[in-house]
């Protein structure tokens, strides 16, 4: 078990997210409402870097010709495709088993770190 530093939480939550390699492995690290996540920057559809999509939000279901646009900067959106996985729990928004392989963050005094090398740290989905 590896634990990497990345920022301090400040940073992050100025920035909203980092995109870091650690160990050779591409992740993305983000700030959501407070929570700090971290996520395999590997798209489960075809594998493209996910991380390097957008932030934002979605739309919900609504009424045809109604737009109900919610949840924003909690939801990222693969930049190949545009599927949508919430950024909170890693699932993909139209279908819950897919999900984002999740790395163990710890904050400690202030500082963030994503820890690689252990069960959660290996990609196991979320
Ligand atoms: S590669 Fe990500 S949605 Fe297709």
């Amino acid at each position: 078990m590896n634990r990497h530093y990345i920022a301090t939480l400040q940073e992050l939550r100025e920035a909203r997210s980092k995109l870091v390699v650690l160990e050779g492995q591409e992740i993305g690290v983000y700030e959501v409402e407070g929570e700090v996540h971290a996520w395999r920057s590997v798209c489960p559809h075809r594998g493209v870097s996910i991380c390097k999509g957008w932030i934002g939000g979605t739309n919900l279901p609504s009424q045809v010709y109604e737009y109900h646009y919610d949840r924003d900067q909690q939801i990222l959106r693969c930049p190949l495709h545009a599927w949508e996985f919430d950024l909170k729990t890693g699932q993909f928004l139209l279908d819950a088993s897919v999900k984002l392989k999740r790395y163990e963050t710890i904050i400690e005094e202030d500082r963030v770190y994503v820890v690689t090398g252990s069960k959660s740290g290996s990609g196991i989905p979320s």
